[in-house]
This record gives structure tokens, sequence and C-alpha cells, in this order.
């Protein structure tokens, strides 16, 4: 049975419910994927930084309230966060980034995730920053240290879509990607249809846990703006930045436009795309679409959120699933975990699938 340990980068919601799926689902997890998960180092700006190298004990830490914790006064424990020598210096296998990004420059996320490459340590964000401003160098460099950069999360929380591209379209080729990929705007959109004006249908929004403290960046479309960015050099295979992006928000969209809209039987989407031109060359953009009633997007609701490939083989295929969510986005984690376990490690014979066709009797 092998073994990775964690360090984890940020301990909000996200990476607090990867610990809770640790310390909950462990000993399931190992049995059905053949590797154990132990966490040996947290850092958060407000906690301070906790490392034990023989494993950390969750069950205290998931036992706090979120905004008490503290690891100062804990064996191992400190005040300050630490991150830079965390990151380079602790013995973990994987270095788990879930911290706040600012989305022009990707930092301090985009640091966080060099130091853990150029220390030879596996990296999986849920940070859409470092892999919207430099995801193509930190490749580059993940693959220079022979380890695995992971990013699965940054796009539609653990819903796969970039797995999906990567590993299920395999022989055809994929002309552009189409995709509802905010929850709050789509959830806005949906009660603008319903007559409710844009300022409540936000507030409500917010009461529900969907848009963020300031939704400024859900409702202009800066944040698909940066998932499109995503899609276009991850499926495309493009060089694009945030600023050639052209982004239109909804917030032009009133209550009337939404119901004009239904009643010719379309649907306001905020629609992020990118799409492979004749030339060879990739353009992407975020903009609100009316969409007709057939179309596979026009039917995400709520906080729903999908992405469509349109292929050359198999015409349009989408993938829908949750966008957001601490358990959701989590998951993207573990997903992430796996995979570099596959990459790296699948061949060492550790699962009990492995394990029990290399003990069967032959012949
Ligand atoms: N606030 C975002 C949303 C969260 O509404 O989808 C995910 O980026």
């Amino acid at each position: 049975m092998g073994r990775y340990d964690l360090a984890l980068i940020g301990f909000g919601g996200v990476n607090r419910a990867l610990a809770e799926l640790i310390s909950q689902r462990g000993e399931r997890l190992a049995d059905e994927l053949g590797f154990a998960l132990r966490v040996v180092a947290i850092t958060d700006l407000r906690a301070g930084s906790l490392v034990d190298t023989d494993g950390i004990d969750l069950a205290p830490l998931l036992a706090a309230e979120p905004g008490e914790l503290s690891f100062a006064d804990l064996p191992g424990g400190s005040a300050e966060t630490r991150n830079e020598n965390v990151i380079r210096e602790v013995a973990a296998d994987i270095v788990v980034e879930a911290t706040f990004t600012n989305p022009g420059d990707g930092e301090p996320a985009l640091s966080h995730v060099r130091w853990a490459l150029e220390a030879g340590k596996h990296v999986c964000t849920t940070n859409k920053g470092p892999v919207a401003v430099a995801g193509r160098e930190l490749k580059e460099l993940a693959e220079r240290h022979g380890v695995s950069f992971e990013f699965e999360g940054s796009v539609l929380s653990g819903t796969p879509v970039l797995r999906t591209a990567r590993r299920m379209f395999g022989g055809l080729e994929i002309t552009g990607v189409q995709g509802i990929m905010n929850g709050t705007s789509n959830y806005v959109l949906g009660r603008l249809e319903e007559g409710v004006e844009l300022p409540e249908a936000i507030a409500q929004a917010q009461e529900l846990g969907y848009a963020e403290a300031d939704p400024t960046a859900d409702i202009e479309g800066h944040d698909v703006q940066l998932k499109a960015v995503i899609l276009a050099n991850e499926v495309l295979g493009a060089d694009l930045r945030r600023e050639d992006v052209v982004c239109e928000g909804i917030s032009q969209i009133t209550p009337r436009d939404a119901q004009d809209a239904l009643g010719k039987g379309l649907r306001w989407k905020l629609v992020g795309s990118a799409t492979r031109q004749a030339d060879g060359t990739v353009t992407a953009r975020v903009a609100p679409v009316a969409l007709p009633a057939h179309h596979p997007l026009a039917g995400i609701s709520g906080p729903g959120n999908a992405v469509s490939f349109h292929t050359d083989l198999l015409g349009t295929v989408t993938v829908s699933g949750p966008g957001a969510g601490r358990t959701e986005t989590a998951y993207a984690l573990l997903s992430d975990i796996i995979a570099i376990h596959q990459r790296h490690h699948a061949h060492d014979d550790t699962t009990p699938v492995r394990r029990a066709l290399k003990e069967a009797p032959r012949g």
C-alpha cells in the first residue's frame, strides 16, 4: 500500500473539505484506490502553520470553528503562515494549493505553485489564477522536475471537464468549446426570467451562497473569462491571456429582455467560448447569448454549469454538473491526486485489483 503525504496550502472551505474527506473516508479510499493519504503540513493566512511529518491529527482541527482555528499553540505550530518555507522544506509528496488568488497576476497562488514544482513536489490546485496566467510555464516547470501539475478544479469544480477533454477524446478533433461556467450569473438570469430585478436576484444568489461577497466578477463575466482562457489553452492548445478574451457580462440584461426572449423560445445565458478558426488560430469570448431551446446549454438552470465540446467525429458532447461548492471542489483535488497516482505510481502493483491479478493462479 502506497501513501502520499500532503501539504495543504490554505485551510479555508476547500482544503478543509478535503481534510474531511480524508478523515471520514480515508480507509474506503485506500481500499478502492490502493494508496493512503496523510496530511503532514497545513498553512493558512489566519490560523498560521502546522507541521507534523508523522501525520497531523485532523479531528481536533475539523472540530474547531473555522474562524477560531489557530495553530500557534499546537506542537509543530506557529502563528506565522510560512508558506515558502513549508512548501519548499517540508517532506511532502503533493502540495495542495487552495488559497486566495488575484486574477490579474495569479498571486500568491502562482508563487506557491512555482516553489512546489521547483522543489520537485507534485501540485494540485483549484485556483484559476496560476493556470490562466502561467499554465504553460508551470506545466513545463513540472515536466523539467519530473512531477505533475494538476488543476481540474479550476473549471467547474469536480465536474470532469479538463480531464474529459484530455482523456476521452483521443483520435478526434475538438473544434470549439462553449460553456455556462458561472453558477451565480446563471441563477440570476433565471430569476430575471421570473421578473425579479437584477439587484434583488444578486442578493438572493448571495443569500444562497452562490455569489462571491463582491459579485462583480460573477456578473460582469470576469470569472468566466479566466475559465475561457483555461479551456482555450488546455483544450484547443492556444496560448491566450485574459486580455485576449473579449468579455461582456449580464448587467445590461433586464427582466423585460429575459421575458421577451422566453416568449420567443430563447433563453439568455452567459456563455464562455473558445473556437478554432479556419486559419488555425483560437479566439475566445464571454458574452450573453440568447440560446434556442434545442441548444444543449439552454436547459441548464439555476446555479448549474455545463461545457459543450464541439468535435468532428461525435458532434457536440456536453458535460454538466456542479461548478462550485466546498465538497465538489475538494473532489477535484482528490481526482487530481488520483491522476498523479495513475501517472507516476499505478505500475507499483499496489491496488487490490492489480494485486489480485498478480496473485491469481495462471493457466
Ligand atoms: N462564484 C462562482 C460561481 C464560483 O458562481 O460559479 C465558482 O468560480
